[in-house]
């Protein structure tokens, strides 16, 4: 055991290195640091807890300790680059489900006792806790099935599902009041469980009325519930150390979710309220012919075009994770610079599976940072690029966002190369992206398409050129 007071101020510096990491990860630069920052302020955070705080059960933590930390390393080395998005799902509902099992077993806990006011505030903390907690488990839970392709993409629209999801807060809301009152009386389990079944089913709802394009508002989201489902059980623990953190990741999640909307130009409550990403069902989103032809390139003809350029511009996206094409894509960037063609890079904010994604397989092939630029920086000048070649992204060049109000993407901001001179497309197929939309882009009389897997095509390139 440990004092009190040393326990305390290591709680002090664990949340200093928390919030230095969360400065260093929103730079690429600082992003190590950053990690290493929180990596140390956890590894403070959990020694100054099992010897200050933990007084008892020892074993059972240790046994706990060794099997969670076996199965985090187990999957943190097997998972894709491309699994990560998933993965940070099922991390997020097991916060949630943490919150729950912890919000009842501290209702369950007959050595707690409190006694008027202060009882309804912990009774309404662990009302919170379980609620938001049980939010977060099934939604992320549902989350990961959809990122996985475990769950079909397309949004589940119930007749009256804005209702249906007023009924459940207001059945909430209504559950809430009984376990206050009953629980002062010594009762609450029941309408503690029947809210904890309600909090389920709206996560699950809430979860599955979203469409494809629109999932990286809700993992940000879900990101921030469980941030939240943190602090309630900080309050319920009385644990200061775990309310900053969770307030942290809820704040923080908050803010992404704020600037995902912005980038994605949806209103945060929509895509709550669920139902986004449908469109009108018609249209180029779905089956109607889209007019022009699919030009096909070779290997060949990529290299010569690159090379007669002076501006060319790279828009990765999904598929060069998938491809695993980062390190080519640099190599060509440098044969090209090399011969005075100034190459830059596009980077759209929900590019890939997760916040950043391109960002971070640009940093591993060492791509100098000066040369990449955001959608909002570089839009404007795409008349003057000569070639733009798009590297297995779909979604976030399709022209539809802006051109069909009734596509299940309108209104989302898009890299607009098709304004530039020509535009070449890796990709393996004529298959959609991740929201399940025919691409425009394609069929456009400036664009050539580059069939085959990102990396072998960009190796043929690169041995060209
Ligand atoms: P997508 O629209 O998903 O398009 C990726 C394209 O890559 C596909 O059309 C696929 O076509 C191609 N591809 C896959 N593997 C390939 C390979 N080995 N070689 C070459 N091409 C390959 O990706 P995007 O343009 O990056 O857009 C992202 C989408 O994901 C958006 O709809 C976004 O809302 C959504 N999303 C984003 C996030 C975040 S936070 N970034 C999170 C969840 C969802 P083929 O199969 O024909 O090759």
């Amino acid at each position: 055991m440990i004092e009190s007071g040393i326990v305390t101020v290591s709680y002090i510096a664990a949340t200093i290195l928390f919030i230095l990491a969360l400065g260093g990860l929103s730079n690429q630069e600082t992003a190590r640091r950053g990690n290493w920052y929180g990596i140390v302020g956890m590894a403070i955070a959990l020694a100054a807890t099992i010897l200050g705080v933990v007084t008892q059960h020892y074993t059972l933590l240790f046994v706990a300790l060794l099997v969670g930390g076996s199965i985090g390393i187990l999957l943190a080395r097997r998972v894709q680059m491309t699994q990560m998005p998933e993965l940070v799902a099922i991390l997020h509902s097991l916060v949630g489900l943490a919150a729950v099992t912890v919000g009842f077993a501290n209702f369950l806990d007959s050595s707690v006792h409190f006694a008027g006011v202060e009882r309804t505030i912990h009774d309404i903390e662990t009302y919170l806790g379980i609620l938001i907690g049980a939010v977060t488990f099934s939604g992320s839970i549902i989350a990961f099935g959809k990122l996985s392709g475990r769950i079909g993409g397309k949004p589940l629209l119930l007749p009256a599902r804005h209702w249906l999801n007023l009924g459940l807060l207001l059945a909430a809301i209504w559950f809430g009041r009984e376990f206050v009152l009953q629980s002062a009386a010594g009762g609450g389990t029941t309408p503690l469980i029947l809210m904890t079944i309600v909090a389920l089913l709206f996560g699950i709802h809430m979860v599955m009325a979203i469409g494809g394009a629109d999932m990286p508002v809700v993992v940000s989201m879900l990101n921030s519930y469980s941030g939240w489902a943190a602090a309630a059980t900080g309050f319920m623990l009385s644990n200061d150390l775990l309310i900053v953190t969770g307030a942290l990741v809820g704040s923080s999640g908050a803010i992404l979710s704020y600037i995902m909307c912005r980038a994605m130009n949806r209103k945060f409550i929509n895509v709550i309220a669920g139902g986004f990403g449908t469109g009108g069902g018609s249209s180029s989103a779905g089956g109607e012919e889209i007019e022009g032809e699919i030009v096909a390139i070779d290997a060949q003809e990529t290299a010569e075009m690159l090379q007669n350029a002076k501006e060319v511009m790279i828009i990765p996206g999904y598929g060069m994770a998938v491809a695993q094409a980062q390190h080519t894509v640099f190599e060509i960037t440098k044969a090209l610079r090399a011969k005075n063609i100034n190459v830059r890079f596009g980077i759209h904010p929900v590019a890939g599976r997760m916040p950043g994604h391109m960002n971070v397989l640009l940093a591993e092939a060492r791509v100098p940072y000066d040369i990449v630029f955001e959608m909002d920086e570089i839009n404007k000048d795409f008349p003057n690029v000569d070639v733009s070649v798009v590297i297995g992204a779909n979604d976030i060049v399709n022209p539809s966002a802006l051109e069909v109000p009734d596509s299940p993407i309108a209104g989302m901001p898009v890299l607009e190369c098709w304004r530039g001179g020509t535009t070449i497309v890796l990709k393996r197929s004529m298959a959609t992206g991740y929201a399940g939309v025919q691409n425009p882009l394609f069929f456009k009389e400036n664009t050539r398409m580059l069939f085959g897997d990102a990396k072998e095509t960009l190796d043929a390139v690169l041995k060209l050129l």
